[in-house]
């Protein structure tokens, strides 16, 4: 064996690659993060190997030991990665090897193909049950904000103009209903990432008699029933990214939904809003204008967005020409998964912490919410209930806004007597409509923004996320 040349190019090769080759092609530099679930996996297959009579107990034992050891000293920043053994499996097999000679046995029926899914598979799945864990928290952020602040009313908007009034809750409630879409997929996803895909060799498997199920239980690969997952074709197992792609959306579009609430969130801050007020330690100031308070969290959580959609169609374009199976341009799926699942997770907990130190402007919203405007399509349903055809009560009621208009008085200010010179169908309790507080009371539906509806809705995502 040459003394410099990784294992896999033993015998083959004549020596090691050219440097600029050796650069070009490791994965060490970014891939490292994978160590964990490589020597999980490792563990899981030598036992596996002991069972079949590969490894003598004795070895098996080393070998754990090895790895065990191996873990520790780069859990304590002492493991030197060598970038001449191009990427983590080799770093760690080519170590353990060095330490424990069964470690030359470990990769018996194993190749870096199926070794490498099934640690992005490993590591992948714990990533998402601790994403899952934060959108939870930031679900419940939102939540806490709508409880602190219950009896606010906003307008909603459509088109950024003033719709109709609606509680802040039910505004802030609709990211959680989002989020809560979001988990679903990411833990239906999490089905497919946890398959096990060892055993599949470097593609067809392997004359051995391996026990897959035996490695996919001491790695957990079983579903909510305790039912194995193994990979059913070894040619796909080794090809097959469809799993990152399919979390790498499910990211890209969690990343949408806290661009659309930071979005709020910045125009809420805003003094033309003026909802919200961001606590300092969550905003940033401006080098030049000394008055600036900017919310940069939301901003760059609206920026960030960018990358996270461009890692989900840098995989797609990845996959799109490959043919079966494994090919080293595979690799380039790792920076693209880690840098989304980097960026989601960050934003998660920055986007909870900002919002559990926000405060709500009462006042201003309350003023906003006041717009009797904002209740003209209640008009249009007091003539509806009085026997007019909504069309034409949507017509009578434009006619009505615009004598407001001309006359310079807010909606609610028109006499009996000017609403009849409109229309005949007014009575003296048309003025009633404009009542805020009992307008949201009309609105109860399930789903409507109305008083009771709200609470109920509040109510149980608090007992949800609790
Ligand atoms: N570093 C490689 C990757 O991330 C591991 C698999 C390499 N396999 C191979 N036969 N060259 O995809």
């Amino acid at each position: 064996m040459k003394k410099h040349s990784p294992v896999s190019r033993s015998g083959r090769f004549a020596g090691g690659p050219a440097a600029d080759v050796a650069r070009f092609t490791e994965s060490i530099s970014f891939d490292w993060r994978l160590w964990r679930h490589d020597l999980l996996g490792s563990m899981a297959h030598a036992t596996m190997l002991q069972k079949i009579g590969v490894l003598t107990r004795k070895e098996c034992k080393a070998i754990v030991r090895g790895l065990d050891a191996i873990g520790k000293e780069i859990a304590a920043g002492r493991f030197k990665w060598n970038p001449a053994l191009e990427d983590v499996h080799m770093n760690i097999e080519a170590e353990l090897t060095r330490r424990v000679p069964a470690g030359a046995k470990l990769h018996t029926a194993r190749s870096r193909n199926d070794q490498v899914a099934l640690d992005i598979r490993l590591w992948l799945r714990d990533e998402i049950v601790a994403l899952l864990s934060e959108i939870v928290d930031l679900q419940r952020s939102l939540v806490s904000l709508a409880e602190k602040n219950s009896d606010v009313l906003i307008p909603g908007y459509t088109h950024l103009q003033r719709a109709q009034p609606v509680y802040l809750a039910h505004h802030l409630l609709a990211y959680v209903e989002m989020l809560e879409r979001d988990c679903e997929r990411l833990w239906d996803c999490r089905s497919r990432v946890n398959v096990c895909p060892l055993g599949s060799g470097a593609i067809a498997g392997t004359t051995l008699p391996l026990k897959r199920e035996l490695v996919a239980q001491l790695l957990g690969f079983v579903d909510a029933s305790g039912k194995v997952q193994l990979t059913e074709n070894s040619m796909d197992a080794v090809s097959d990214r469809d799993f990152a792609v399919e979390f790498s959306a499910a990211a890209a579009l969690l990343a949408v939904h806290f661009s659309r609430l930071s979005e709020d969130v910045i125009l809420w801050a805003s003094a033309e809003f003026n909802y919200i007020r961001i606590a300092d330690a969550y905003t940033t100031g401006s080098s030049l204008m000394p008055q600036k308070k900017n919310p940069d969290i939301a901003e760059l959580a609206r920026g960030k967005t960018g990358r996270v959609i461009g890692n989900l169609v840098s995989l797609l374009t990845l996959l799109k020409g490959l043919p079966m199976t494994y090919n080293r341009d595979l690799q380039e799926d790792k920076e693209r998964l880690f840098d989304t699942v980097d960026t989601v997770r960050a934003t998660t907990r920055l986007l909870a912490a900002m919002l559990r130190n926000t405060k709500v402007n009462g006042k201003a919203c309350a003023a906003a919410a006041g717009d009797p405007a904002l209740l003209a399509t209640d008009l249009a349903d007091y003539l509806v209930k009085r026997g007019m055809p909504f069309r034409q009560a949507h017509h009578v009621v434009g006619a009505v806004v615009a004598l407001a208009e001309k006359s310079r008085k807010p909606l609610n200010r028109l006499t009996p007597a000017e609403l009849r010179s409109v229309d005949k169908t007014f009575g003296r309790d048309a003025m009633n409509v404009f009542d805020l507080k009992q307008a949201m009371a009309k609105r109860n539906l399930p789903g409507a923004p109305g008083t009771k509806e709200v609470a109920k809705q509040l109510a149980r995502w608090h007992k949800w996320l609790s």
